[in-house]
């Protein structure tokens, strides 16, 4: 194929830009704005020896994850620094090997699966609002990841995690630190080197497979439905060959599903109480709908009838998206639209960006839940939203997040209202996730 001649727009002298590819290291939203400032849909910049490529349109983002998609793999990055915890699970895997595995795992996340998993998710938001006082302060972004590293643990693994998870948590944390902090600094010490730093990453590693080879020994020998996740994987047949996954496969999807599962919705959530906290009469249409309940604590079955909660943890991550950037490699050469997109290319993806943009959310920077109701929603463009990125590698456990955002934000609004107790803006932290830097601090108000 002759390729045509491409029409670059690149800003590769602007001293600004220069200055904020440092933010790379410690503020990549400030990064995505500036590259973003050049043109609103397609930025061709070089960074360093690579070509990266702002793609910020929905039909040319429909080219990488759908019409193109067989061109791009994920970004090499995120693969350097997460590879050693999560192997070749579904979030690293690619091509066939990603697609038979995608076939494997999905059955873990059909409806009637998430039935049982909805209960898991109202007993511990119920269990951590059992500590909650009026008048309390909390930091909401540590009680979401808490109940939802509960939830997580208990889907995946049908255990409260109780006598590990102290040291499980300790070991993700220190994993999730390590990646982040590689991500800011410039420069990039392989993996293989034995220096202290990779000796120590090596152990908690270690840790960890120990706590969960040893789950999955004791499932296989008990030969059990436990009715969570891990079982699912430890059934899961290959249709073609009726084959199953080896222990390290289930490994490392459920590292993968631990890691992608619990953060996100964290996040996800402390951003909507803030946004709440900030919009106290959306906050009070909100409890309005929970009137239906009768004072009961909203199960599975009660969510169709409340539309507006979920309206608003969806406006929530349309601000706040966790996965604020999603990355892909050029694998070959490529036209987009005419522009052309060189072979290694690092190609950006923003939700962050996206979600922002006027053309398709006017006013955008207004929280208004009003957005989502059923007949705003279908306006909204294919490829304009994605929250949960989009594709054959879509999230896959976006309904698994949209009903446990859901439920938990009805079974804690019933009972709590909260409020801002710093009234200055909080900051975002856009390392890996997007997190609020320094937590929310909230008083907890008890709704009488
Ligand atoms: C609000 C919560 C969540 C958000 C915002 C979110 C976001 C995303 C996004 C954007 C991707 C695509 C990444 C890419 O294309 O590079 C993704 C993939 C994935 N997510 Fe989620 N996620 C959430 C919750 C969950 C949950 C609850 C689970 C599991 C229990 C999960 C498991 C996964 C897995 C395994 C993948 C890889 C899928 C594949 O490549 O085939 N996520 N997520």
């Amino acid at each position: 194929m002759t390729i045509p001649a491409s029409r670059p727009i690149t800003a590769n002298a602007d001293p600004a830009l220069l200055r904020a590819y440092r933010g790379i290291f410690w503020d990549r939203v400030l990064l995505l704005k500036r590259l973003e400032s050049y043109h609103p849909d397609i930025v061709i910049n070089t960074f360093g020896k690579r070509e990266l490529v702002l793609i910020n349109r929905p039909e040319y983002i429909h080219e990488v994850f759908v019409e193109q998609a067989d061109k791009f793999h994920k970004g090499e990055q995120f693969k350097i620094y997460t590879r050693p915890l999560l192997g070749n699970g579904l979030l690293l895997s690619e091509d066939e090997v990603h697609k038979r595995n995608r076939k494997l795992v999905a059955p873990a996340f059909v409806h009637r699966r998430i039935r049982d998993y909805a209960k898991v998710m109202s007993d511990y938001t119920l269990r951590a609002m059992s500590q909650w006082q009026d008048g309390d302060v909390i930091d909401i972004s540590r009680e979401m990841m808490r109940i939802t590293l509960g939830i997580t643990g208990k889907t995946l693994f049908n255990t409260d995690l109780s006598e590990e998870a102290d040291d499980v948590k300790r070991r993700l944390t220190y994993l999730m630190n390590y990646a982040e902090q590689q991500l800011r600094i410039p420069i990039h010490i392989p993996f293989e080197w034995h220096t202290p730093r990779n000796n120590r990453v090596r152990k908690e590693i270690a840790g960890l497979d120990k706590i969960i080879y040893g789950m999955i020994s004791e499932r296989r020998n008990s030969k059990t439905d436990a009715g969570d996740l891990l079982s699912m994987l430890l059934l899961a047949r290959d249709e073609d060959d009726g084959s199953g996954m080896t222990d390290k496969q289930v490994r490392d999807e459920a590292m993968t599903i631990f890691l992608a599962g619990h953060e996100t919705t964290a996040n996800a959530t402390a951003w909507m109480w803030y946004l709440l906290a900030k919009n106290p009469e959306i906050f009070k249409k909100l409890q309005d709908e929970l009137v239906v309940l009768g004072g009961k604590a909203p199960t599975l079955d009660d969510l169709p009838r409340l539309p507006y909660t979920l309206q608003i943890f969806k406006e929530a991550m349309r601000l706040y998206p966790p996965a604020y950037i999603i990355v892909r490699t050029a694998i070959s050469d490529c036209l987009i639209d005419g522009y052309l997109i060189k072979k290694n290319a690092a190609i950006i993806i923003s939700p962050y960006l996206l979600h922002r943009k006027a053309e398709f959310f006017p006013d955008p920077e207004k929280f208004d839940p009003d957005r989502f109701s059923p007949e705003n929603e279908k306006m909204i463009p294919r490829h304009a939203y994605l929250p949960f990125g989009g594709g054959a590698r879509v999230c896959i456990g976006n309904q698994f997040a949209l009903i446990e955002g859901h439920l938990m934000t009805a079974t804690i609004a019933q009972k709590f209202s909260f409020e801002l107790l710093d009234s200055t803006l909080v900051e975002m932290e856009p390392l890996i996730t997007l997190r609020p830097k320094g937590g929310i601090r909230v008083r907890l108000l008890e709704v009488k």
